[in-house]
């Protein structure tokens, strides 16, 4: 319908696992797949938006017909994200960005040497909040990985973070967050907890996630 349109708007969308290299052939990654990012582009694509996805590490092609970015590190993701970022109308971040990576790059295959190896990790920039800080008008999304106290957590990433929506998956659910095809999601807005959805196809999740952002974007231009 013409009130679900999101014609005319440009959405950036973050998805997959960073990777992050110890040497030119290791790296740390995590399980993402990309398929909850990938779901929201598509879910979006269809009602009309210009959809931009910046990915990292992903299980197999990302869907023709998509602008895709391509990226290893947090770092490579901030760098892309920043240069598009004042342009967006909706930005949704569902990548897992990696909060540390090695402190140091061997330039070549690391040796084996002692019987046990201590690699020391740096911390990376947060990009959603340096988004947080940056934002005019974007209509801002994150989404949180949580194993308990899902809703604590989701509201201070949300004010912390300055979002207007967190998408909030308990990991440790069967069924939800890393690689599957479904998820379980609870949606949090400023004023607390907008919606539980049950288990759902991540297609689904992505219509339901971006016909509450219309909504919501609607109101917010209205105001
Ligand atoms: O890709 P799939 O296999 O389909 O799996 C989907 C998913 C489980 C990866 C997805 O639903 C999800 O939960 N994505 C966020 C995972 C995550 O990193 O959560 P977090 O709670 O650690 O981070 C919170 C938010 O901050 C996220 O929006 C994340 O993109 C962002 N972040 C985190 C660290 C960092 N350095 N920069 C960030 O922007």
């Amino acid at each position: 319908s013409q009130s679900e349109s999101l014609k005319g708007k440009k959405v950036l969308i973050t998805t997959g696992g960073t990777i992050e290299r110890l040497d030119p052939v290791r790296y740390l990654t995590n399980d993402s797949s990309g398929k909850m990012g990938f779901a929201i582009a598509e879910a979006a694509l269809n009602r009309g938006a210009e959809v931009t996805v910046i990915a990292a590490r992903i299980q197999g092609n990302p869907p023709a017909g998509m602008n895709v970015i391509r990226v290893e590190s947090a770092e490579q993701m901030l760098q892309e994200v920043l240069a598009r970022f004042d342009n967006m109308d909706i930005v949704i971040k569902a990548a897992a960005v990696a909060d540390y990576r090695p402190a140091a790059r061997a330039g070549s295959k690391m040796k084996k040497t002692d019987e046990r190896l201590v690699i020391e990790l740096e911390r990376t920039t947060d990009i959603l909040q340096t988004l947080g800080e940056r934002k005019t008008a974007q209509f801002l999304v994150g989404f949180a990985a949580e194993t308990e106290q899902v809703e604590h957590y989701a509201m201070n990433k949300l004010k912390r973070k300055n979002c207007d929506l967190v998408v909030a998956n308990d990991v440790s659910q069967e069924g939800a967050g890393f690689n599957g095809n479904t998820n379980i999601v609870q949606i949090f807005g400023e004023e607390g907890r907008i919606d539980a959805w049950p288990m759902l196809l991540k297609s689904e999740v992505a219509d339901r996630l971006l016909s509450l952002i219309t909504e919501r974007l609607r109101g917010k231009e209205a105001r």
